[in-house]
């Protein structure tokens, strides 16, 4: 095992761009999703095992540059910090200034999140029986420190930085984002319609 200096110090000796103050962090991350993607269970068994191995990994913003951390004012920024080599999953940086918000989309496999700077707010979304429109089907605040964890189907949903300062959350996706070129199966433009269910 070695050391965050001795780690800095062989970065800049090989010509290497200089590591992230956290690399090591980002390092044991990965191995500790390894460990449950490993474990080849379902898409929804598998949600749940990242999200604790990112529950007890959890990285601080020092995972990132001072570069990465800093917000895009065109749009969120999604950066990949880590692609598995053979492609079972990847993490993402997102760092959102207050107020920018995804489109409405669902993904193409498993996700796992967690906030560690900020907060983010997330819509969720049902498509009706005709799939002509989008029914509101609930909402979450998560703050630094919170996770989740989920699988499609039923992942349609909107997050938004619903704070006063920059967000950032590390999101893990069960493929190699940097090869299919993103996690999202579908953008929805559909009308919304409120739920009929808190009547
Ligand atoms: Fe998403």
């Amino acid at each position: 095992m070695f050391s965050q200096r001795q780690f800095d110090t062989f970065a800049g000796e090989s010509g290497l761009a200089p590591a992230p103050p956290d690399a090591l962090g980002l390092a044991a991350l990965a191995a500790a999703v390894r460990a449950e993607v490993g474990k080849h269970a379902d898409w929804s068994d598998t949600a749940q095992l990242v999200a604790s191995a990112l529950e007890r990994h959890l990285p601080s913003p020092g995972i990132l540059t001072p570069e990465q951390r800093s917000g895009d004012p065109e749009t969120y920024k999604s950066e990949v910090i880590h692609s598995e080599p053979d492609g079972s999953f990847s993490i993402v940086a997102l760092v959102w200034l207050p107020g920018q918000v995804t489109p409405i989309h669902d993904h193409v496999t498993w996700c796992v999140f967690g906030v560690i700077q900020g907060m983010e707010c997330e819509e969720l979304f049902e498509l009706d029986e005709e799939g002509t429109c989008l029914v509101e089907a609930g909402y979450r605040v998560n703050r630094t420190g919170d996770v989740s964890g989920f699988a499609p189907p039923g992942d349609i949903h909107r997050v938004r930085n619903g704070g006063d300062r920059t967000a950032i959350s590390i999101h893990i996706y069960g493929t190699d984002v940097s090869r299919v070129g993103s996690s999202v199966r579908r953008y929805y433009n559909l009308p919304v319609q409120p739920s009929t269910s808190a009547a």
